[in-house]
């Protein structure tokens, strides 16, 4: 239980889903965590939820001027991070006919671009040997009509794991990414889909999952935990498919 004590973590988009379910397993492994989202009624619901356990930061990963603020405010918690969790996303889906600029632009600024910049931004917070993890999707690998997007904001993380770690060798931190497959968080229900849609959708995808469900986001959080811990030291620029199988098998 105390594979990260000592160790400071900073995820993003901490307040729902996989990021929420990681903030409470690295707490449960002796971190300090803090997490950052963009509405503070939620942080603050999911402060309670983790028994005030942890820090808050109000911050839109999809807006520069924010994250240019994120290490003043960081350091006002902590000087050092040993850890940065790169969660924060959403995801949209739409045929490419249908792809508007307001869509892509929407996706690329928090996705990639929040994701890009909120690193540069942290960097020079991170002790040597820490660990930068990217939540990808293993969407950045399929052919999924309607994703073109989503997808290809996905595959942009993906490659950073590798340019980014090499550029970090001389301070020996490592990023690595995890691909989720289908886990049941919030996510699809801010894509604009109805209830209805959003259960459809879910039912289809646990039928493409061999284990025959969705994931737990409890599930990833263990992914990021490994990625997080000094378990992982030799790892680095890798990937890792949490997806039951979806396109593993
Ligand atoms: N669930 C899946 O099936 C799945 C599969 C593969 C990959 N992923 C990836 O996993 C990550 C987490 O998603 P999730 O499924 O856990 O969904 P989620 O429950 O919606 O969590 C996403 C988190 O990111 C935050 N966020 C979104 N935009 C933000 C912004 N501009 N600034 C700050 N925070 C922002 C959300 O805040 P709000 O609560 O305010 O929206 C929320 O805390 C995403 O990157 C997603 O692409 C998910």
């Amino acid at each position: 239980m105390n594979r990260l004590q000592n160790k400071t973590a900073l995820i993003t988009g901490g307040n729902s889903g996989i990021g929420f379910a990681t903030a409470k397993e690295f707490l449960e492994q002796g971190a300090t965590v803090i997490i950052t989202g963009r509405n503070q009624g939620y942080l603050q619901e999911a402060k309670q939820a983790l028994q005030g356990k942890v820090h808050t930061i109000l911050s839109d990963t999809g807006n520069l001027d924010d994250i240019h603020k994120l290490a003043k405010q960081v350091q006002q918690i902590t000087p050092r991070l040993d850890v940065v969790f790169i969660n924060a996303g959403i995801g949209k889906f739409a045929p490419i006919e249908a792809v508007t600029e307001a869509h892509y632009d929407e996706q690329f600024n928090i996705n990639v671009k929040g994701a890009y910049f909120t690193i540069q931004e942290l960097l020079p917070l991170v002790n040597d040997g820490g660990s930068i993890i990217l939540n990808t999707s293993i969407n950045a690998h399929m052919g999924m009509a309607n994703t073109s997007v989503y997808a290809a904001t996905k595959a942009a993380l993906l490659t950073l794991a590798r340019t980014l770690s090499t550029e970090l060798l001389p301070r020996r931190i490592r990023v690595n990414a995890i691909s989720p497959g289908p886990v049941t968080t919030e996510i699809l229900k801010k894509t604009g889909l109805t209830t209805e849609q959003v259960n459809g959708f879910k039912e289809s995808l646990a039928n493409q999952v061999p284990l025959g469900r969705l994931g737990d986001p409890s599930e990833i959080a263990k992914v990021a935990t490994f990625f997080a811990s000094d378990d992982s030291s030799f790892v680095i620029g890798a990937e890792l498919i949490a997806d039951g199988g979806m396109i593993t098998l």
